[in-house]
């Protein structure tokens, strides 16, 4: 599935700003893309990032600007909506500045900031989802004998949800979408998940004990409210060394 396109005004940049990228970008090889969000700095505030990489997530926003690519994470969209991105030269100091209209507080160094409340779209906005999104786990014999419910991360898959909270889905093709052995089914909550793309949907057919709402767990992302999986007791794996 290919990253939605998104509207061009969530991010202006300044002719500066476009040459400074364009310049890094030229020393790139293959990371010759543009990945730029915020995430949580301090007890309640955000920092800005950006980084250099070949492609984007799944559920990132795409943004073109000139030639480039740049890459939005889903949760930062609302928090950088109507922001322009500038470079300066202060002093000795210079580099990517941010003037972000949804900015209440920006700390002395302009590093971190917090967020004036967003506007509420469907009564929802995007940093709320990310802070509701949960996925709860019921109890697996090996894996999670008593069952287990915790927060996700932004732009976290469900394998990599439950990888950092100790459970050991197995995933022998690395996240490469080849083997089927993190296979998970979807008790409740389907529709909080991305799309599955045609790629998962073929090797899918491939799972032991699939079911009409069966996913992959690495490359599931969930993006709303609570999702509740229940792991199958074998994996493909498993069965053929059982036969
Ligand atoms: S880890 Fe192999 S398909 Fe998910």
């Amino acid at each position: 599935m290919n990253p939605k396109k998104h509207k061009p005004e969530v991010l202006n940049f300044t002719t500066k700003a476009i040459a400074h990228f364009k310049h890094k970008l030229s020393a790139q090889g293959k990371e010759n893309k543009i990945r730029l969000g915020v995430k949580k700095s301090g007890c309640n505030g955000f920092s800005y990032y950006f980084e250099f990489v070949s492609r984007g997530n799944k559920t990132d926003k795409v943004l073109k600007v000139d030639d480039m690519e740049f890459f939005i994470p889903s949760d930062s969209i609302e928090i950088l909506s109507g922001s322009q991105v500038d470079f300066t030269i202060e002093g000795l100091n210079q580099g990517i500045k941010f003037i972000n209209p949804n900015a209440s507080a920006v700390c002395g160094c302009g590093e971190s900031f917090t967020v004036n409340s967003l506007p509420e779209k469907d009564g929802s906005n995007n940093l709320a989802a990310a802070q509701k999104k949960k996925l709860k786990i019921l109890p697996h014999k090996d894996l999670c004998p008593d069952g287990l419910e915790f927060d996700l991360e932004p732009d976290e898959t469900i394998l990599d949800a439950c990888l950092r909270n100790g459970i050991r889905l197995e995933h022998a093709c690395e996240k490469a979408c080849a083997c089927t052995t993190c296979h998970v089914i979807v008790k409740e909550g389907f529709e909080n998940l991305e799309d599955a793309s045609d790629e998962e949907e073929d090797l899918l057919d491939k799972a032991w004990g699939l079911q009409p709402n069966s996913r992959l767990s690495c490359q599931a992302y969930p993006v709303d409210e609570v999702t509740v999986i229940e792991i199958p007791k074998y994996t493909i794996n498993q069965v053929s060394e059982l036969t």
